[in-house]
């Protein structure tokens, strides 16, 4: 079925189908990089409501998006998210080609069947180790048990995992190997991430940066590691280990820009849509949703996400100087 509206191309010919959506920016972690532990979260009268979120989706399903990735913070710790799930995923295998989630993995135990059942086929985990006393010192909860259950229920339930990893400075090349081991062993692929300068952290953000090119090399003094032609359509560069028989994904926002190939736009739970997660360009389609506009205020209001659409993102760190826009990574939807 062609889309009801035009779709979604911003000024540099690069066409939206791809759209990020935060239900919340509450989590029960505090990860390192991503919040300081005294995380001041949103008034709940903020945050979208269910009936909106779902519109909004809606919206962007008839401009020719065709993936969604529900995110967070957390997006298992909003209580009514499976509503959202169940309404989405029956857009699955028509308008949608995809409906996804990334998750830390908490909450994954209680809801994996459901996922599935709601027509989620793949999952992202964030999971940076595998060492419970460094979980609990890097998130702020010891619940790595609870995420290894979930990534176990998860693929119990059918649902294919992806690890996400964020490559920290002073995180040792055992703990990354032995987690990679781990994940390729169950099946898992692997994407590093590259910290970014989203918000105040608690530590200083050229502390926690280490550039992938550099932990490329440290996994190659130990493994072969060949490039794959694989891609997802997202930012990712593939390698293939021969050892461990699995894919091992790279995303460098800093050290090697991909944004001419960007499908996707990011909005928050507030409805803040933002065109750029490294930028500050924002249209407020909460706004437009409660204006009593109607479709026509919507339609606008992403009109106006396409014509600020930034070319790239202005992302820097240095010793002594972070650029980074100042919300966190749990507000924009990571
Ligand atoms: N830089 C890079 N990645 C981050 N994430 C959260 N904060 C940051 C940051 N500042 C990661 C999480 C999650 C993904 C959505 O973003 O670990 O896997
Ligand atoms: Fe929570 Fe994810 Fe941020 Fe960790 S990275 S604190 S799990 S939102």
């Amino acid at each position: 079925m062609p889309p009801a509206e035009p779709t979604l191309i911003d000024r540099f010919q690069r066409r939206i189908t791809y759209l990020r959506l935060s239900v919340t920016d509450r989590c029960d972690l505090r990860c390192a990089y991503c919040m300081p532990r005294e995380m001041v979260f949103l008034p709940r009268k903020d945050l979208l409501t269910l009936d909106e979120l779902h519109r909004l989706a809606l919206a962007f399903i008839d401009r020719g998006v065709r993936a969604i990735r529900l995110t967070g913070g957390e997006p298992l710790v909003r209580r009514d998210v499976m509503d959202l799930v169940t309404a989405l995923g029956r857009h699955v295998g028509q308008q949608l080609d995809e409906l996804t989630l990334t998750t830390n993995g908490t909450h994954l135990a209680d809801k994996a069947d459901a996922l599935a059942s709601a027509g989620v086929r793949r999952v992202n985990v964030s999971l940076d180790t595998l060492d419970r006393v460094r979980f609990t010192e890097l998130t702020g909860a010891d619940r790595l048990g609870a995420v290894l259950d979930g990534i176990a229920a998860a693929r119990d339930a059918g649902l294919e995992v992806k690890l996400n990893v964020v490559a920290l400075r002073d995180e040792s090349s055992e703990g990354r190997r032995e987690l990679i081991e781990w994940a390729h062993g169950h099946g898992h692929s692997v994407t590093l991430i590259e910290v970014m300068p989203m918000g105040e952290v608690a530590a200083g953000r050229a502390d926690q940066f280490v550039p992938l090119t550099e932990v490329r090399r440290e996994l190659e003094t130990r493994w072969t590691l060949t490039p794959s032609t694989h891609r997802t359509g997202g930012p990712a560069r593939y390698w293939h280990i021969a050892e461990t028989g699995g894919r091992i994904g790279f995303i460098t926002p800093l050290s090697d820009n991909f944004c001419a190939g960007c499908n996707r736009l990011r909005v928050t739970a507030t409805g803040q849509l933002h065109p750029c997660l490294g930028g500050t360009e924002a249209v407020d389609l909460r706004a437009a949703l409660r204006s009593g506009g109607g479709d026509q205020a919507l339609a606008s209001a992403l009109e106006t996400a396409m014509r600020i659409k930034p070319e790239r993102h202005r992302f820097a760190i240095s010793q002594g100087f972070e650029s980074g826009p100042a919300r966190h990574m749990s507000v924009t939807g990571g």
